[in-house]
């Protein structure tokens, strides 16, 4: 540590053993659990939906019909042609990313749920879209938040743009308000703020294919820059409301065509609207959280960190077959509450299932994803027809089969199964039941063992870590979510349906593979099988309460 003046600055070393230290912190062990809140206070739940008070709000179109292309478009087969920018595709880009899915409703309560999975359905990610000047755009250029709720666009920012007719693309921000997840989860929420930004990149990414658009993660855009453009540094608009993360910056490539104007920080020219909303009463403070936030800070990363990326497996994409269109697909993602114990997949689904997964230079969503892949899935394999049950490896970076096979454990067998249907990064360890062990990983969920598989998602881990400095934490969160989202919808694809496991009983997993260094980490865990459906459980069409402005032909109905 040094310091100068009264500031305090913290070495590279010095952060990362801060960030591991959150992370040790925030384990389940089998003798205890992190240290979460000890109780639901309901009376001070966090509100999901943020508002801006006194911004102007511009309500975005919903289209009616679907003219999205087939689903095989999501990963990465066939091509779709842009189409412009408009206030109606901005409106349809949101909605598939980040909008409504449903409501659900049981006597005497209602909830929404959403395009993007988040635990507890507490959702701590906020979007905001970084617009240029367009024709149909009555704020002109500037910086607006998303309101899911609303579906409409509340600007925090105005500045002077000539409106563009076919301008290169926009930039959508993210943030967290971790408060959101601290209130259920105590200690461990940062954890699932993180697996949440992950989902939801991968999510602008799928909903992007929908329009034949392209989303890019920009990793040079640090914790400080982002802040400031997205207004989130102006004390007197967040005075009494929860702060809220920067988190990272996508560019949406909608023209490719397009040049890109340089996206300039605050000046005496921008003019800003707004002030956050309240979501609770009271804020809990969880110093963990608030020394992992800060441990976390995202620094410009150097051209080194950004090397090559190691060439993924060469396997051509083999997506789940699926007659749906990829809006419907999207709209009907939702995480299974209960499994049959029944349903078992064929080994040519399990394998279209986990080649979602795979990294490829053109196939969402790792097309988003600038960075090397640093995680492998552990498979625990159940119900798949002409698969032994048992122990699997799925290596989603061949480089990393040496490093893997000197860590595990000796005396796991390697094999790649006999017959598969064509080629894959498909490893068995070990033939057995693994359903006790699975759904203990999942501290007694029945739905990691009723399924037809689950897995474990295992990060390469302090090397990255000491190498990339500690935010590198939060993009292997970023990059497990990436997986989960995937996950989910080719699981939808194939018929049956995924749930995110957030059980973090890291070290039981870490031990049954003879890890005994924190070079590899669990991080997050899925299962995917024959879904049952809550009976009690009505489904109301997610956007009824906006019902009216549904616009049927290609003229938006916008209402500012
Ligand atoms: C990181 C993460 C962890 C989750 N953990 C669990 C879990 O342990 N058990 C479970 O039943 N569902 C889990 N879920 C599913 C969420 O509860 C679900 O996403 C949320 O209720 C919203 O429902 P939806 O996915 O159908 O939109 C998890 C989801 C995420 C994204």
């Amino acid at each position: 540590m040094s310091g100068t003046r009264g500031t305090v600055q913290h070495s590279q070393s010095e952060v990362v053993d801060a960030i591991i230290a959150y992370h040790e912190l925030s384990k389940h062990h089998p003798d205890h659990f992190a240290r979460g809140p000890g109780g639901l206070d309901w009376a001070n739940q966090p509100s999901p939906f943020r508002t801006f008070a006194d911004s102007p709000l511009l309500r975005l179109p919903l289209v009616a019909r679907d003219d999205t292309p087939p689903a095989a478009a999501l990963f990465g087969v066939g091509a779709v042609a842009p189409r412009r920018l408009t206030l109606e595709t901005v409106g349809l880009f949101f909605e598939l990313s980040l909008g409504l899915s449903a409501r659900k409703e049981i006597p005497g309560s209602s909830w929404f749920l959403r395009v993007n999975p988040s635990s507890g359905n507490l959702h701590p990610t906020e979007a905001y879209a970084v617009l240029p000047g367009l024709e149909a755009l009555p704020g002109g250029a500037g910086v607006y938040h998303y309101a899911p709720v609303h579906h409409a666009l509340e600007q925090r920012a105005r500045w002077p743009q000539t409106p563009e007719s076919h301008p290169a693309g926009f930039h959508v921000g993210l943030t967290s308000i971790t408060w959101r997840e601290a209130w259920k989860y105590g200690e461990r929420a940062f954890r699932y703020c993180q697996h949440d930004v992950g989902h939801a990149l991968a999510a602008l990414r799928f909903a992007a294919v929908t329009l034949g658009w392209r989303v890019q993660w920009l990793p040079e855009w640090d914790d400080t820059q982002l802040a400031k453009l997205l207004g989130l540094d102006r004390a007197q608009d967040f005075a009494d409301a929860e702060p809220e993360t920067p988190e990272l910056l996508v560019r949406v490539i909608a023209n490719p065509a397009g040049a890109w104007a340089p996206l300039a920080l605050e000046n005496a020219s921008w003019e800003w609207f707004g002030r956050a909303s309240r979501l609770s009463q009271v804020q809990l403070e969880w110093p963990a959280i608030t020394a992992a936030i800060h441990a976390s800070k995202r620094a410009s990363p150097s051209r080194n960190d950004l090397r090559a990326v190691a060439p993924p497996p060469r396997l051509p994409p083999s997506p789940p077959v699926c007659g749906r269109s990829a809006g419907q697909l999207i709209r009907q993602r939702r995480s299974a509450v209960d499994f049959d114990g029944l349903t078992a997949i064929s080994c040519e689904t399990f394998l279209a299932i986990l080649d979602s997964t795979l990294p490829r230079p053109s196939s969402p969503p790792f097309d988003a994803w600038p960075l090397p892949s640093r995680l492998h899935l552990i498979l625990f394999v159940h119900r798949v027809t002409g698969l032994d049950p048992g122990l699997y490896l799925w290596l989603r970076a061949t480089a990393d089969q040496a490093v893997l096979r000197q860590d595990f454990r000796a005396g796991f067998e390697w094999k790649a199964p006999p017959a598969l249907p064509h080629p894959a990064p498909l490893f068995r360890l070990g033939k057995g039941d693994v359903r006790d062990f699975a759904r203990t990983l999942s501290c007694g969920q029945d739905i990691a063992s009723d399924s037809a598989f689950s897995l474990g998602m295992l990060a390469r881990f302090e090397p990255v870590l000491r190498e990339r400095g500690a935010g590198a934490y939060r993009e292997l969160f970023w990059e497990a979510g990436m997986i989960g989202q995937a996950l989910y919808l080719a699981a939808e694809a194939a018929g049956v349906r995924g749930t995110g496991l957030g059980c973090y009983l890291d070290d039981v997993l870490h031990r049954a593979l003879g890890l005994a260094n924190r070079d590899w980490q669990s991080l997050y865990h899925f299962t995917v099988g024959g879904p049952v459906e809550d009976p009690r459980l009505r489904t109301v069409s997610p956007y009824a309460h906006l019902e009216g402005q549904k616009s049927s032909g290609s003229s938006p109905a916008v209402s500012a």
